[in-house]
């Protein structure tokens, strides 16, 4: 058991954490139903591979596991999108969605941070999580995407109850919890689209400067988004763009607090910030699982694949596969290169892989600035988030210093 995992108490099924596993890098799991895959390079070649592993996984899952077709609606979805319409849906959200409306960002994000750590101050104790970790990515999705960031409790809601669940991913669910699981993904979901939906049909009206303005407005060959796309983009950005970055930023935290000379050389050092994200989302992967499902029978890591089942990444455990890291559990920024997968691979890599870095980086750099010592409080201890395929803290006090 490695240190990290006592010391913070990490919850059980944060298997990948515990250990070396000693596995095969494929299995099927016949009591979830599901292919999981834990090796680095099989998951390479998985995500390569979008004509073999597509993204439509909806496609495999039982029926009665889903909300009526009335309720819910993925299209649009661009995670959830196989070539050749992803490449076009890629293409459209990346005109509105640049690297220069990112790297603009740049003194909005200084700014909320400095404000949001003096509003900490005058509160007196700092909990990571709730006084930066999490408003910080949220507001900044909130203004790029041009929705109230005072509405931010609501979506803190709609991110709770998708994301805050304990449940173990599985095909194989009795009746009253796939009833339980859809009643308490679908309301938020309901609620998120319609709020959006109002905010980009009022764009339409009135357009703005803001992302939605500009999500309404791209064309490709002369095509424009239709309006459920473009609810759903949003809802990928204002999901993808907090919950994700608020694990980045604590984890972070968390890695320096756990390898103290690294925070010494990081703070002597700043240039070295970004590798030492990069290695935090390698050592802690925020997202840690992806799903695919097979569109024909495949070959993976010495074993047979049949046609549309539903294949598990383990982004987080492949991260650790010591055929491509070696000493996984080592923290070491130094790592070049360092292949991880925590943004993903191949056609779906994270769009908004620069925003989460830029924040990260922003943030990191002032935190260091402001406290002489990151460090937990081990009268207040962490709390990391219980569901499977995140790895995030949920709670990050830290002593003042
Ligand atoms: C896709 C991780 C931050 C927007 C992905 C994927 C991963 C990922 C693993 C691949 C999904 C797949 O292959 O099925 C992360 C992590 C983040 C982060 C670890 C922070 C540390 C963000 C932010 C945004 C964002 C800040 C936007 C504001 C997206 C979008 C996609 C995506 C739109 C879909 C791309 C596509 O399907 O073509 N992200 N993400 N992500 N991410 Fe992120």
């Amino acid at each position: 058991m490695s240190d990290i995992v006592e010391r913070y108490d990490i919850p059980e099924q944060h298997f990948w954490l515990h250990g070396p596993r000693s596995g095969p890098a494929v299995e099927f799991d016949a009591r979830t139903g599901l292919w999981n895959v834990y090796g680095y390079p099989e998951m390479h070649e998985v995500l390569g591979g979008p004509a073999t592993y597509s993204s439509d996984t909806v496609r495999v899952v039982p029926k009665e596991l889903m909300p009526g077709e009335d309720d819910f609606s993925l299209k649009g979805f661009i995670t959830q999108i196989d070539p050749p319409k992803h490449g076009k849906l890629r293409k459209l959200v990346s005109s509105a969605f640049t690297r220069k409306v990112v790297a603009d960002l740049e003194p909005r994000i200084a700014a909320l941070t400095h404000e949001l750590l003096d509003a900490a101050r005058e509160r007196g104790g700092f909990e990571l999580v709730s006084d930066l970790a999490y408003p910080l990515p949220v507001i900044v999705i909130a203004e790029l995407l041009g929705v109230p960031s005072g509405d931010r409790a609501l979506f803190k809601q709609w991110a709770d109850a998708l994301f805050q669940r304990d449940t173990e991913v599985s095909l194989n669910r009795t009746a009253e919890e796939r009833g339980a699981d859809i009643e308490a993904t679908m309301r938020p979901w309901k609620e998120m689209s319609a709020y959006l939906a109002a905010h980009a049909a009022e764009r339409r009206r009135q357009p703005r400067a803001d992302l939605l303005t500009r999500l309404v407005e791209a064309e490709v060959d002369g095509e424009r988004l239709p309006d459920d796309q473009v609810v759903n983009f949003a809802i990928v950005l204002l999901l993808a763009g907090h919950i994700t970055t608020t694990m980045l930023l604590g984890n972070t935290v968390l890695c320096l607090d756990a390898f103290p000379e690294q925070q010494e050389r990081v703070r002597a050092d700043r240039s070295s910030i970004p590798i030492v994200i990069e290695e935090s989302i390698r050592f802690l992967t925020p997202f840690a699982l992806l799903g695919r499902a097979t569109t024909r029978e495949a070959r993976l890591g010495g074993v047979t694949i049949p046609a549309d089942q539903m294949v598990m990444i383990w982004l987080a455990a492949g991260n650790r596969d010591p055929r491509r890291f070696p000493n996984p559990d080592v923290f070491d920024p130094d790592r070049d290169p360092n292949p991880h997968l925590g943004f993903g691979r191949g056609i779906h890599f994270c769009l908004g892989a620069p925003l989460a870095r830029l924040e990260g980086r922003v943030a990191l750099n002032i935190l260091l600035d402001r406290f002489d010592a990151l460090r937990t409080d081990p009268d207040d201890p962490v709390q990391f988030i219980p569901m499977p395929s995140l790895t995030g803290v949920r709670r990050l006090p830290l002593i003042q210093g």
